[in-house]
C-alpha cells in the first residue's frame, strides 16, 4: 500500500529509473534504423543524456535512501514494444525514419509528463535539490523531443516516404 505523498514519489522515482534503464536498451537500435543522419545523432545524443538520466535517479535514491527495489516501469515496456513492432514490419528508409519519430515522440511525451510530475512532487515535499536534478532532465528530455520533431516537420516525410512505400513488396507500414 501507499499511503502518503512521499512513498508515492519514492515509487515514481524507481518507475522512472525503470524507464531510463528500458531505454538505454533500445536507443542504439533507435539509432542503427535510423536512415536520416541527423535523426541518428539525435538518438545517439540522448543515448549519452539518458546515462546521465540514469546516473541523476540513482543521485537521488541515494540521498533519500529509497531502496533499489526493481520497479517494472509497464508503460515504457509498452511502447518499447510498439515500437518494436512497427520496425519489423518496415524496411529501412524515409518510412523508417517516420516509425522511429512517431516512437521517439511517443517515449519523449512520456519522460516529460513523469518528470513534471514527479518534480512537482519533490517540490511540495520540500525535496528543492531532487527537484532542481529533475528538472535538469526534464529540460533534456524537452529538447530531445523538439529535436526529433524539427527533423519531422523538416521536410523528411516529402522524401523518401512514399517512394519507399510504393517501391517495395516488403511488409509496411498499415
Ligand atoms: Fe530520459
Ligand atoms: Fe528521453
Amino acid at each position: 500500500m501507499i499511503t502518503n505523498l512521499e512513498q508515492f514519489y519514492f515509487d515514481q522515482v524507481n518507475d522512472l529509473y525503470s524507464a531510463e534503464t528500458q531505454l538505454l536498451g533500445i536507443l542504439p537500435e533507435m539509432a542503427e534504423n535510423a536512415t536520416c543522419p541527423e535523426l541518428r545523432e539525435a538518438f545517439k545524443n540522448h543515448l549519452q543524456e539518458t546515462r546521465t538520466h540514469c546516473e541523476r535517479l540513482n543521485i537521488i535514491r541515494d540521498r533519500q535512501g529509497i531502496s533499489n527495489q526493481t520497479e517494472d516501469c509497464e508503460a515504457m515496456r509498452g511502447l518499447i514494444a510498439e515500437a518494436r513492432k512497427y520496425l519489423t514490419q518496415t524496411i529501412p528508409g524515409g518510412l523508417r525514419d517516420a516509425v522511429l519519430i512517431a516512437a521517439g515522440n511517443r517515449i519523449e511525451h512520456y519522460e516529460i509528463a513523469g518528470y513534471g510530475a514527479t518534480k512537482a512532487f519533490a517540490n511540495c515535499l520540500g525535496y528543492g535539490e531532487d527537484a532542481n536534478l529533475l528538472g535538469e532532465t526534464l529540460k533534456e528530455e524537452g529538447a530531445a523531443d523538439a529535436a526529433i520533431t524539427k527533423i519531422a516537420t523538416g521536410g523528411i516525410f516529402h522524401s523518401g516516404v512514399n517512394e519507399a512505400a510504393s517501391h517495395t513488396t516488403e511488409p509496411v507500414l498499415v
